[in-house]
């Protein structure tokens, strides 16, 4: 829904206001009409004044009072209806402005989000290639590593320690370029109406072991207040699930807590909230965690929210983050809701 092309069109269209010669108020509302009534309200004043003060206008000794404010009336009218057109033309000049500053912001926005997907599409194809590579060599070291690991002599322990370095060391460079290939590929979705509730359960039970190595302790809320459906891809959903319990787990002092959440907008989405005590998301960084490769952790990739962002914008949803009211980060994921086809004939 969100196409630069689709941006556009929700604009109002120039020509109402830059061609078109009245703008869409009604007749009576219109400055030229009230200076047209203002200045015959003038005249109209002006003949009551002069023929209470008797005052008398002559020509040629004939008597021409009323032709004479009848003049004036008239010209008072024509001047209040040009400082209407005037005033019009102005205020039309305005609206135009503003009109022509948000296109240009609109465009500029668009511009800005084509440069970064071209980017991150050029990106993606060498992190792809790359990864490619590295995986088969990985996996012929890690191979060869384990072989030798089997050969070594029972009472050489440096060396069996070295040999399992080295599989710890392959294993993680393993699951980064998992997640370069995962950010790589576009997410393919099969969407279907998923309960809110489905999806907290598989999340939890994948992120468990990070979250009790710390005692963090999961609260969530009655499970009649998270009733609610979504339309999306279950397994994308939980990996980012599990992507923001991972980095809460990795950012909560032991003991702390983990906050899961959800309610509808009304307005056809579902908010999903995970919250952590934690430190948060310092305000001048909020704008840059989504991006690839920003990272704060020493051994972090920074594909963890760009992979969450890329998912959650698939599904035509959108995925933010804020401080959590008492401190900590808020991750707030909106998705479509599904209980429009639950009503329907679908279910
Ligand atoms: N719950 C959180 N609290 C505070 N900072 C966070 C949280 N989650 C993510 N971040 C910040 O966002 C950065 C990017 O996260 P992510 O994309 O998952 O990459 P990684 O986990 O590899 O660092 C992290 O390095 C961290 O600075
Ligand atoms: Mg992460």
């Amino acid at each position: 829904m969100t196409t630069p092309a689709m941006h556009l069109a929700q604009e109002p269209a120039p020509s109402r206001a830059a061609g078109a010669p009245d703008d869409d108020r009604p007749w009576w509302r219109l400055e030229r009409w009230w200076g047209f009534a203002t200045g015959i309200a003038i005249g109209l004043g002006d003949l009551a004044l002069t023929l209470l003060l008797g005052i008398r206008f002559e020509m040629n000794g004939l008597d021409v009072t009323l032709a004479a404010l009848a003049l004036y009336g008239g010209t008072f009218a024509a001047a209040g209806l040009l400082f209407g057109l005037v005033l019009e033309a102005r205020r039309r000049d305005r609206r135009a402005a503003a009109i022509i500053a948000a296109q240009m912001e609109t465009v500029a926005a668009t511009r800005a989000r084509l440069a970064q997907s071209e980017k991150l599409a050029a990106l993606g194809q060498l992190a792809a290639a790359i990864a490619h590579e590295v995986r088969n060599a990985l996996g012929i070291i890690r191979s060869a590593a384990q072989g030798l690991n089997e050969g070594l002599p029972s009472n050489d322990a440096d060396a069996q320690r070295a040999c399992s370095f080295i599989t710890a060391e392959i294993d993680r460079l393993g699951s980064v370029v998992s997640s370069l290939l995962s950010f790589a590929r576009p997410p393919r979705l099969a969407p279907r109406s998923v309960p809110v509730e489905a999806l907290f359960e598989q999340a939890l039970l994948l992120a468990r072991q990070d979250l009790e190595a710390k005692d963090i302790r999961v609260v969530r809320p009655p499970r009649a207040r998270t009733a609610l459906d979504v339309r999306a891809d279950s397994d994308l959903i939980v990996q980012v699930l599990i992507g923001l319990l991972a980095n809460a787990a990795d950012v909560v002092p032991r003991g702390g807590e983990v906050r899961l959440d959800a309610h509808a907008t009304g307005a056809g989405l579902v908010e999903i909230d995970v919250a952590d005590s934690g430190p948060g998301v310092p305000e001048h960084l909020r704008g840059r965690i989504f991006e690839p490769f920003f990272t704060t952790r020493d051994k972090g990739t920074g594909l963890g929210l760009a992979v969450a962002r890329q998912i959650v914008e698939a599904h035509e949803g959108r995925i933010e983050v804020a401080e959590r009211p008492g401190g900590g980060a808020l991750f707030r994921i909106a998705l479509p809701e599904a209980r429009v086809e639950r009503m329907g004939a679908v279910a």
